[in-house]
């Protein structure tokens, strides 16, 4: 494919390190074949002669990142919200997520998703699918027609969850993931990522057939960590030999190292867990909206941001409702304010700066150079409206951004961005078309 080159002329918001924020008024953004080629404030002679888009007066920042979300969960998003994750999952989501059997609800409910996402804010996305093959080939396909950039994962699980929805043991658990593997080639913008439920719902001998895959495959993993009290409980009961949760997955090879990955929540994870997270390399996907949906608890992302730990943020749909990670940004801030007066005193709230780095660039890191407009960055771009009505009085570009990321809706979004390639706004519509 040929990516295009253009330039972008508005008010610019990207970050520059994680707590600080580069902000260019009416300046220009150079896309070069799919990449960034830097933000100025006068066009350099070299690109004079591409297409410039005026958008003068709107804002324009990188698109946004989910490490983080249940696919099959969306369609019964606020349902159930008096639950706490084990009795929620028991009773809202392995229900819902054993109808994706059937090829033709997947495919009702799939494409509300997507059409949900196309009009949102969110460029890249982690998604879990189900256990089933069909549905998740479904959901790849619907996706990479959307142009998003995403990874997605069939589940493995093969205990403790109902009959409808376990896969019968190890080796067919571990059979079917490779079924799906082999099919998932095609793909251009919608890559596999391995996928075990969390350590409740995996055997070991399921763990160390997925960990003989991930190798064959070189793929990255997404799974669940340190969410609730109840299920580190459980963790503990079955590995009674890992010394925390994050050792139960590291004793299969499946906690990074050299394996890229994402683990969801880290609520209750200690200095050990920290410790290993860290040299191990392994991202934590912050998802606030479903650690108070859940009653999970407020997981200690100060602490990690200062540890230094790679970290994005999730919606956790459906924990979360909202598949919007401005969302995430802002109840991240709110979270982070709650834990502080709850008894962290030493853990400063987080800041405008920090949640939108870590809603862009933190996330974006896991996809390689995405999440930012420095020169060499992949070029995923929204440009934003103010959120109406506009207040009466002038207002920085820090301001603007700061009430796009607590006011805005997907109407603020005037134009989506990925690769270079403006993205469609509704199902059906080719997202490349043959002449850019
Ligand atoms: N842990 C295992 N499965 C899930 C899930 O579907 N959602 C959340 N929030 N946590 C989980
Ligand atoms: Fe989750």
């Amino acid at each position: 494919m040929e990516y295009p080159n253009f330039v972008l002329h508005g008010d610019i918001c990207y970050s520059q390190t994680k707590h600080s924020l580069a902000t260019a008024e009416n300046s220009f953004l150079v896309c070069a074949a799919g990449k960034s080629a830097g933000v100025f404030s006068h066009l350099p002679p070299e690109y004079k002669l591409f297409p410039c888009i005026d958008y003068t007066g709107k804002l324009i920042i990188p698109g946004l990142v989910d490490l983080h979300m249940h696919a099959p969960q969306f369609a019964f998003r606020s349902l159930g919200m008096d639950l706490e994750l084990l009795d929620w999952l028991e009773t809202r989501a392995f229900p819902e997520e054993a109808k994706y059997q059937d090829r033709s609800y997947a495919l009702r409910a799939y494409t509300t998703l997507v059409e949900d996402l196309q009009q949102g804010p969110n460029t890249r996305i982690c998604l879990f699918g189900t256990v089933h093959v069909p549905a998740t080939l479904l959901l790849m396909d619907l996706l990479e027609n959307s142009g998003l950039v995403c990874m997605v994962g069939k589940v493995n699980m093969d205990r403790n969850s109902p009959d409808t929805l376990r896969e019968q043991d190890a080796a067919s658990a571990a059979a079917s993931t490779q079924e799906w593997l082999e099919q998932c080639t095609p793909y251009q913008h919608c890559k596999p990522i391995l996928t075990p439920r969390f350590i409740p719902s995996c055997t070991d001998e399921l763990m160390r057939r997925l960990s003989a895959i991930q190798q064959h495959y070189g793929l990255p993993l997404q799974s669940h960590l340190s969410e609730n009290l109840r299920e580190i409980a459980w963790v503990k009961e079955l590995c009674p030999e890992s010394s925390c949760y994050g050792d139960a997955y590291t004793r299969f090879d499946l906690f990074g190292g050299g394996v890229p990955t994402i683990m969801a929540h880290c609520v209750y994870s200690g200095d050990e867990e920290i410790a290993l997270m860290q040299s191990r390399g392994v991202y934590v996907a912050h998802c606030p909206q479903s650690n108070m949906n859940l009653s999970s608890g407020i997981a200690p992302a100060r602490r990690y941001l200062e540890a230094g730990l790679a970290m994005g943020l999730g919606s956790d749909v459906a924990g979360g409702v909202h598949t919007s990670i401005f969302r995430a940004m802002s109840d991240a801030i709110g979270v982070s304010k709650l834990r502080q007066c709850r008894g962290a005193g030493d853990e400063a709230p987080l800041t405008l700066e920090e949640v939108f780095y870590l809603g862009t660039q933190g996330g974006g890191s896991f996809f390689g150079q995405v999440g930012s407009f420095e020169a060499g960055y992949e070029f995923d771009a929204l440009v934003m409206e103010d959120p109406h009505p506009v207040p009466p009085f002038p207002l920085t570009l820090r301001e603007r951004l700061e009430r796009v990321l607590w006011c805005s809706d997907e109407r603020a979004i005037l134009k989506k961005y990925v690769r270079g390639i403006p993205l469609p706004r509704s199902i059906g519509t080719d997202p490349f078309p043959p002449a850019l």
